[in-house]
């Protein structure tokens, strides 16, 4: 039997962590504050952007909820970054991806004050990571480590192959996995014999967004796999791709229409000696580390 690791769990222990460090900071008058901006209606930023507001206010971090119209421009987004980095109460900024086709996101992301870059996104974070020098690192590949070593699994020595290769999690994936000593290798879509590289992952990181793409066959047995991967499918026959005999998921998918699945095909974990499920594996990871930086960005900014 795979073993399951509960990611719900590990951040919800993170979480607990972080709560106590807010009460530390308190005694010295000190409240760590996230600025959340949240562009237009894109149902799902709204969903996210919300739990992350909710998770401050659960943990006593002060945070201001920004929501520029569907229309705004680069120039209005550029001068409310530059508010954010001057005002003090405010130790992180949180600009939720995806942003409208008309705004700049790369010049966004550099505008924003590296000391507050809690996303871990700027160029500035980015080279202190691959530098080895202390870095607000991106919230979902931190959590993965944590995942890792919250749970015993060893890292140190191991093949750890990476497929995909974004700024937002396969690179600050690998790079985090091989400042904890593992041999690291990258893949990506131009990546010749993918399977064949991947069969020989100790641990296998799947951040590709394509649902269930890590097959089996493409598994070593006994490997610990992190499935990076959200896809949400709606359609009869790729629900029975994944879940065909699977009762609980037949109920929820008959209920809501839709259910989640990984980058990593359900019958992948059977391989596994373990592995993140979808939902409840990486995901809640993500928000907890986010408070995370918020609490470390507030102390860094500090001299803590
Ligand atoms: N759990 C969380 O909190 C969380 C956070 C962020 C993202 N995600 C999810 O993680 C997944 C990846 O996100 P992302 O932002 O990294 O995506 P992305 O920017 O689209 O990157 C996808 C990567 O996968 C590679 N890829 C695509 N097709 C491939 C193929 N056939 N073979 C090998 N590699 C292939 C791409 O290679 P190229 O570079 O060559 O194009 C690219 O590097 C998505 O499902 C996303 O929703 C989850």
């Amino acid at each position: 039997m795979s073993k399951i690791l509960d990611g719900a769990a590990i951040a919800a222990a993170i979480k607990q962590e972080v709560a106590q460090e807010v009460t530390k900071l308190a005694s010295r008058g000190i409240r760590p504050g996230l600025a959340a901006v949240l562009v237009g209606n894109v149902a799902a930023s709204q969903i996210y952007v919300r739990s992350k507001v909710q998770s401050c206010a659960d943990l006593g971090i002060y945070s201001d909820l920004i929501t520029p119209p569907a229309t705004v421009t680069t120039e209005e987004m550029l001068a409310l970054v530059e508010q954010l980095n001057a005002r003090d109460e405010i130790d992180g900024i949180l600009i939720q991806l995806p942003l409208p086709a008309q705004v700049d996101t790369k010049a966004l992301l550099d505008a924003i004050d590296p000391a507050k870059d809690v996303d871990g996104f700027h160029p500035v974070n980015a080279g202190r990571l691959q530098a080895g020098r202390p870095a607000l690192a991106p919230c979902t590949p931190a959590g993965i480590i944590e995942i890792l070593k919250r749970s015993g699994i060893p890292i140190s020595g191991q093949h750890a192959v990476v497929v995909g290769r974004s700024d937002i999690v396969g690179k600050p994936a690998a790079m985090l996995l091989l400042h904890q000593n593992a041999t690291v290798t990258i893949c990506h879509s131009k990546t010749r014999n993918l399977a064949e590289i991947t069969r020989q992952a100790d641990i296998l990181v799947a951040a590709i967004g394509r649902p269930g793409f890590i097959t089996p066959e493409m598994v070593k047995p006994g490997a610990t796999l992190i499935d990076v991967g959200i896809n949400r499918i709606t359609d009869r026959a790729e629900f029975e791709r994944f879940f065909a005999g699977n009762a609980k998921r037949e109920a929820s998918f008959a209920k809501r229409g839709s259910t989640l699945v990984g980058d990593v095909h359900p019958q992948a974990f059977e391989v596994a000696g373990a592995y993140t499920p979808v939902p409840g594996g990486v995901g809640p990871l993500t928000i907890a580390m986010l408070m995370a930086n918020t609490v470390r960005a507030a102390k860094m900014r500090r001299g803590l």
